[in-house]
């Protein structure tokens, strides 16, 4: 195998070295650690197809890598004997953007790349996040992942045009050229979204592009006595507010663990929770004012207008993920409530947390526009892991939730999918499983328990 793999990519790009396996094997948050028999790095379409092809007729499994920022255990060969990690990073050529805004993406470019590239164009790519800089367009379809503009511009799938694809068997999909419009059957490239590497290798994907937010914008952290009062400051942003450009919520234990990256405090007294609001047009800075003395639940606020002041107020949102790393390897959630379940579920998930291990700790954050909430836990002892998820995946979907709103169900969550998905469906989705991926060689252990 390995031998045709190097006639397939060229010996520069199977990395068997265990040094420069390394990066691969474990996961961002160094939780999820397993070993491969080489990195693979196919430099075109034809080669991924030309690598799975080796790999099924080998029987060898195959775990597709973008820029490896996933947290849910999914990019990374965990309980995979013998797998190859197929890494998409070569894949990263942009082409022009067209004249309808769209651009067609190899899957290992990253999100940066995209957003420099749309900007040059005039445009702007509605996908953004913290990893910005590694994780790929790939990973992002791959996982529907969300971000800091959801509310704004919707998830990766509302940015999706259509993707190319290589299936196990080595059989390329395409749909990435042609009109925008398309009523002709079956949207596999939908299908593709958020199929986390278990039906098949995205090679490039069409993204939609957005117009760019006016230049003029404005930011407010707001200290708010909890989590009703965050909501009702929401919704009367969302009034007043034509041009809200994101809505996220910051807990007191989360902004506590940022500051100890070296942040001055924001505000003169601590608050059990922050509100980071952005809008964007002319007189954002304004509005923005004024639309805080208006609305309910503000306890205290830092206005932003100019850019680097801006940049300076996302840091108390986006230094949460590093400084929770910087405590301690965390459990990651990524869950999501009906809006009307929110204040309940913040509530309720920290005793629901040490109930059954008093001494962890629970850092609870996210983006209020989606109810979408990061329920990380630091210090549960190992033998207490599996019931603590499982009890907060039970709260969650005792409210109607999502046991995922954004990270995928990776090999993290894969137990449980059946918490939020009816047999039915997974009975389904087992099917397409089977249909695209009959020896099951795409990322096993991945999304569907048992695949
Ligand atoms: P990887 O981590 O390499 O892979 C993720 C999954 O997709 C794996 O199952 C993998 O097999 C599969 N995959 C990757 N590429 C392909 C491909 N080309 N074809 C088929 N399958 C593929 N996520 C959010 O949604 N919102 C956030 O706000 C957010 N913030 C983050 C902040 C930080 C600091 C970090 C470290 C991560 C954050 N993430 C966030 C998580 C992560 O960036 C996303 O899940 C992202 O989509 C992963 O992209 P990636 O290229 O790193 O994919
Ligand atoms: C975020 O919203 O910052 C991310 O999804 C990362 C995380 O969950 O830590
Ligand atoms: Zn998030």
């Amino acid at each position: 195998v390995d031998a045709a793999l190097v006639s397939a990519v060229g010996a520069e790009h199977v990395l068997t070295d265990p040094d420069l396996r390394a990066a691969a094997e474990v996961d961002w948050t160094g939780r999820w650690r397993g070993a491969c028999r080489a990195v693979v790095r196919p430099g075109s379409t034809e080669e991924v197809a030309a690598v799975l092809r080796i790999c099924a007729d080998a029987g060898v499994p195959v775990v597709p890598q973008g820029g490896n920022t996933g947290l849910v255990g999914g990019s990374v060969p965990v309980g995979v004997p013998g797998a190859v990690v197929l890494s998409t990073r070569r894949l990263d050529a942009l082409a022009p953007v067209d004249a309808t805004g769209t651009v067609v993406a190899g899957a290992g470019a990253t999100l940066a790349a995209v957003q420099r590239h749309a900007r040059a164009a005039g445009w702007a790519f509605g996908l953004d996040w913290a990893a910005r800089d590694s994780a790929t367009v790939g990973g992002a379809v791959a996982t529907n992942a969300g971000g800091l503009r959801v509310l704004r511009w919707g998830p990766a799938r509302a940015q999706l045009v259509g993707a190319e694809a290589v299936l196990a068997s080595g059989a390329v999909l395409s749909r990435v050229d042609g009109p925008v419009k398309d009523s002709t059957g079956y949207d596999l490239s939908g299908l593709l979204c958020g199929s986390e590497g278990t039906l098949g290798v995205l090679t490039r994907v069409r993204l939609r592009l957005v117009p760019p937010l006016p230049a003029e914008r404005a930011v407010a952290l707001v200290g708010v006595d909890g989590v009703p009062a965050a909501t009702g400051l929401l919704a009367a942003a969302r009034r007043a507010l034509p041009g809200l450009a994101a809505a996220e919520l910051v807990g007191a234990a989360a902004l506590a663990l940022a500051l100890r990256l070296g942040l001055p405090a924001p505000l003169d007294a601590e608050w059990p929770a922050y509100v980071l609001l952005e809008t964007a047009g002319a007189g954002a800075l304004d509005d923005l004012t004024a639309a805080l003395a208006e609305a309910p639940g503000v306890g205290d606020a830092v206005l932003a207008g100019d850019a680097a002041d801006r940049a300076r107020l996302w840091r108390y949102r986006e230094e949460v993920t590093p400084a929770i790393s910087a405590a301690g390897v965390p459990i990651k959630l990524d869950i999501s409530v009906p809006a009307d379940a929110l204040p309940a579920a913040w509530e309720a998930l920290p005793a629901t947390v040490s109930a059954l291990a008093p001494g962890a700790q629970v850092v609870l954050f996210g983006h209020l526009a989606e109810s979408n909430l990061h329920v990380n836990m630091l210090s549960v002892p190992a033998d207490r892991e599996p019931a603590v998820v499982e009890a907060v995946l039970r709260l969650v979907a005792g409210a109607g939730g999502s046991i995922s709103a954004e990270h995928g169900i990776g090999r993290a969550k894969a137990r449980w999918l059946g918490l939020t998905r009816s047999a039915a469906e997974l009975a389904a989705m087992r099917a397409v499983k089977a249909a695209l991926d009959p020896a099951g060689l795409l990322n096993p252990g991945v999304l569907l328990a048992g695949s």
